[in-house]
């Protein structure tokens, strides 16, 4: 085996990695030991801010084939029959730092990039498809609220379900989370959502409204709270593990990719808000289409390189594919390119694993640690007379919907069904099963007999009443608790 030797980061060969430059074998060592404090020095910065959210995570390569035919629905050129497109996935959890247990009950972050022929296109969704919020702004509270006391620093039930409870619209959500599926046997065995309300554009310029979904092929299983917490204790890397032992042994994880679609104008009149994060739409109203398969076939071959600097953004758009009235995925569409710019550095977008396949063309220049240029010849400004690269918008049919009102702070307008309890209403009596019934109230008591303020654990017990009143009895009873009339004819009494 040939032994190259070590250089310095310019090149130079290194003489020593075992000992500094010491006056004497017990002396001072010097300053002039330029690679002892290169060394030190780049330790020193081998960390970027983990994400303020999701930041415990992994992922791999995979390929996108265009199995169905939504070519009536989007001109996305990755979208069409036939066409297969590499893509990037991380998964992830959401509260826990960087090394927190991947089996913590949370939602898990399903985020995928595609490199297309058209730029890169990122759907950066979760494995449930709502949200605990639906405007963009209560975001930082919520993370607040399941991240750590500013004083001990540890996590709190009592804020937890505060928010909570002052916050009724979460309820749909939390009841996924406290369900199965908040504890997903691996990533492979999840199903994932784009979540929001997107907005697709065909070659003839029509508009509609989807959501994504993907199935995974593994089958979804889940574990049992308790199996969950005996992993965290054991391998607080499982899910990394699993997915990389997998795809190192060539067993390829795969998930179908399916849309629901939405006719443009049906969004003015249907049951729910149908721009509402925290709503699903009925699939008996729009059926699933099947789009496409996503297989996952190669591993990183460095973690930090291509898996913590990987910068998925919701702004990441491709022709035939736009935004919706959907007031978190506006907030979103600011939020992860910012945090980018902070986390990754101003030029994140030229490193490998977030460069785009497709030609870069603009006008933008300079910046930390750049290292992709235009030619002396490509002017710098537009619009020039020199034959720079040119905006191609009046031809192109983008996304668009019409906006009229006064500037305001109001909530998303209400139609016929909307409701905060309504859907999780929904999900616990028609689509859990008498077991999973037990095992969602066992878990609820579990995570509400953390509280310890009387009043927050009553409102809890009021916002699973008002999801169903049989549970909201049935957790009272459990709890062992008793509401503040009671408590008060008590003391009456007494
Ligand atoms: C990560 C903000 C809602 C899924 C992040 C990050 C930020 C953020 C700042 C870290 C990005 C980075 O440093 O690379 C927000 C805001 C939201 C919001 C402001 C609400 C307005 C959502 C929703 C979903 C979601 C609704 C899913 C439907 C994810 C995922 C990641 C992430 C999967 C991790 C991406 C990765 O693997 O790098 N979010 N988020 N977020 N968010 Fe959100």
């Amino acid at each position: 085996m040939t032994v190259h030797h070590s250089t310095t980061q310019s090149g130079a060969p290194v003489t020593s990695d075992a000992h500094s430059q010491s006056v004497g074998a017990d002396g001072a060592i010097i300053l002039t030991d330029h690679y002892l404090v290169e060394k030190l020095a780049q330790f020193n910065r081998e960390r970027v801010p983990e994400r303020v959210v999701h930041a415990k995570g992994g992922g791999a390569f995979g390929t996108f084939v265009a199995t169905g035919d939504v070519s009536a629905y989007t001109k996305a050129a990755f979208l069409q029959p036939g066409v297969e497109t590499e893509m990037l996935i991380r998964f992830s959890s959401v509260a826990g730092e960087n090394g927190s247990p991947d089996t913590w009950r949370d939602p898990r972050g399903f985020a995928v990039k595609f490199y297309t022929s058209e730029g890169n296109y990122d759907l950066v969704g979760n494995n449930t498809p709502v949200f605990f919020i639906r405007d963009g702004i209560k975001f930082p509270d919520f993370i607040h609220s399941q991240k750590r006391l500013p004083g001990s620093h540890l996590r709190d039930a009592d804020m937890q379900w505060d928010f909570w409870t002052l916050s009724p619209e979460s309820a749909h959500q939390v009841t996924w989370l406290m369900g199965d599926r908040g504890l997903p046997k691996t990533w492979r065995h999840m199903q994932g959502y784009g979540s929001h309300t997107y907005q697709w554009i065909n070659a003839a310029g029509e508009r509609f409204w989807v959501k994504y979904h993907f199935h995974t092929r593994q089958g979804v299983e889940n574990l049992t709270s308790e199996e969950a917490e005996r992993i965290a204790g054991e391998n607080a890397d499982y899910y990394i593990q699993d997915l990389y032992e997998s795809i190192a042994e060539g067993s390829f994880p795969s998930w179908d990719l399916f849309v629901q679609v939405m006719p443009y104008e049906e969004a003015k009149t249907y049951r729910y808000n149908p721009f509402d994060l925290t709503k699903v739409w009925s699939k008996k109203d729009y059926p699933l289409i099947p789009v496409g398969t996503m297989t996952l076939n190669r591993n990183p071959e460095n973690y930090f390189a291509q898996i913590e600097q990987a910068a998925f953004a919701p702004s990441n758009f491709v022709p035939g594919i736009a935004a919706s009235p959907d007031k978190m995925l506006q907030a979103r569409i600011f939020s992860y390119a910012d945090a980018h710019r902070y986390r990754v550095g101003t030029n994140h977008a030229q490193l490998p694993v977030n460069a785009p396949k497709s030609e870069v063309r603009n006008y933008s220049q300079d910046g930390a640690s750049r290292f992709h240029f235009n030619s002396p010849q490509t002017p710098v400004y537009a619009p020039n007379s020199v034959g720079g690269p040119a905006a191609v918008e009046p031809q192109i049919p983008g996304g668009r919907w019409e906006n009229d009102g006064e500037l305001t702070l109001a909530a998303h307008s209400l139609h016929p069904e909307d409701g905060d309890f309504v859907q999780a209403g929904i999900l616990y009596r028609e689509v859990f099963d008498d077991a999973a019934r037990g095992r969602f109230l066992q878990t609820v008591a579990g995570a509400v007999s953390g509280v310890k303020r009387a009043d927050i654990k009553e409102r809890a017990i009021q916002y699973w009443t008002n999801v169903d009143a049989g549970l909201g009895a049935k957790l009272r009873a459990e709890l062992g608790h008793q509401s503040q009339s009671q408590a008060e004819a008590a003391n009456k009494i007494g």
